[in-house]
């Protein structure tokens, strides 16, 4: 046999080979092969077997694991990719105690970055994405979402949606693009979020002509939008053809989590105080639950997402960062690993289950990525680490070793 690439002398091979999204406590059943190998060929994973079978193949490049993990790369299933600026400054404020809803209120918060976001050039939002990206990559994610949002008016939406359109070219890593139109209301609209709601879904035509983002997003939440026009706006998306999500019951409990399972939506986003009806319909539906909890940590609260009993209860969970200017300012999915492991108690097993193979379908994806299996993408990330428990273990730091996407070295 002659391949492109070989990754041999793997210590523990997580191929997270499952039907999915994993539901419940199935997400806490892992298949570790130990000395295995896996070779690439055109991009797409051809063979998985022992390292001592691998030595009859025949490979352009040969890379020694050394005896390390190798998993699939990590899909990253939430972030908030382009925007303009950032928001350092408000830190003080969230340290005074002024809440996250308080400084939207007052025309801070997402709506800073969207006056910053509006004034940015194509070229700059371009560039700006292209090095969060790379960063991602470094950290070993190897497919990741993207929503728009920091427009908030036609062209803004536009341009953002044309540049994650563009960086999906010039990046190797795969994105998947969200529009977020719906993430806050605008000044020039703020007695009339239901004619904005009109403007936004104005767009659903173009892009979907352009093919400028697969799903349609909400937030729905206090002073942003209720459910009821959530409602509304989603169905609106839905006979246009998207896939939903929403930004549900992440603050204030409103029933967003409900609403998800009711409009049919492929994820629940944060969550982070959804009702024990929430929960109960979440783990009877197929649709799964995107968690954010270093959104609860840098927004400095300590009611996190219910992920645990979510699970108990027999969903489907995903983690994420949110990467975003304001919520949550991290690529790093590992830390956010060691996150959910501290604060929602997930075990290593359901925590890998999170960032692949369920983040995956959380994204439609779960046909290519976050899996090692033939005919799957090769994207694979060697880690400085012995076993899988240990990347949630030690924390705050990269462990990434070595990144292959689509079979080719992307960083090491
Ligand atoms: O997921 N909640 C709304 N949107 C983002 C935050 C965006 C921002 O603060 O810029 C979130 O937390
Ligand atoms: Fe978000």
């Amino acid at each position: 046999m002659k391949v492109d690439t070989l990754i041999t002398n793997i210590g523990q091979l997580l191929t997270m080979d499952k039907k999915g999204p994993v539901k419940g406590s199935d997400m806490n059943d892992l298949t570790v092969m130990e000395g295995a190998a896996v070779a690439t060929e055109n991009g797409k994973i051809v063979w998985i077997g022992s390292a001592e079978k691998a030595v009859n193949i025949h490979a352009d490049k040969t890379i020694d694991a050394d005896g390390k993990l190798v998993t699939p790369g990590l899909v990253e299933p939430h972030t908030h990719l382009v925007f303009g600026g950032s928001r350092e400054e408000e830190m003080a404020l969230k340290q005074q105690g002024v809440p996250y809803l308080e400084i939207l209120k007052q025309g801070g918060g997402i709506l800073s970055t969207v006056n910053a976001t509006r004034e940015a050039s194509y070229d700059d939002l371009l560039k700006k994405a292209l090095f969060h990206l790379d960063r991602m990559a470094m950290h070993g994610i190897t497919t990741v979402e993207a929503k728009s949002g920091y427009g908030l008016d036609k062209q803004t939406e536009l341009k953002q949606l044309h540049v994650t359109k563009e960086a999906n070219v010039k990046h190797p890593l795969d994105i998947v693009s969200t529009f977020l139109g719906a993430h806050a209301i605008p000044p020039e609209y703020k007695e009339d979020p239901e004619a904005f709601l009109g403007l936004m879904s104005e767009l659903f035509d173009e892009i979907k002509e352009k093919n400028l983002a697969e799903f349609v997003d909400i937030f729905t939440e206090t002073g942003v939008f209720s459910v009821e026009q959530s409602r509304r706006y989603l169905k609106k998306a839905k006979e246009k053809g998207f896939g939903l999500k929403i930004h549900a019951d992440e603050i204030d409990q409103l029933g967003g989590t409900e609403l998800a399972v009711e409009v049919g939506a492929i994820s629940g986003e944060h969550l982070a105080v959804a009702s024990d009806n929430g929960i109960k319909q979440l783990a009877s539906s197929n649709t799964i639950g995107v968690i954010l909890p270093g959104t609860v940590f840098y927004l400095g609260k300590d009611t996190y997402p219910r992920a645990r009993e979510m699970i108990d209860e027999g969903a489907a969970i995903a983690v994420s960062t949110d990467f975003n200017p304001g919520s949550s300012v991290t690529e790093n999915l590992q830390l956010i690993m060691s996150i959910a492991a501290l604060k929602l108690k997930l075990t290593p097993t359901e925590i890998w289950h999170a960032v692949t193979v369920n983040a995956a379908h959380a994204i439609g994806r779960g046909h290519e990525a976050g899996t090692i299996a033939t005919g799957r993408m090769g994207d694979l990330v060697i880690w400085d680490a012995p076993n899988y428990m240990y990347i949630p273990y030690h924390y705050g730091v990269n462990h990434a070793n070595t990144v292959i996407k689509n079979g080719e070295v992307l960083y090491k």
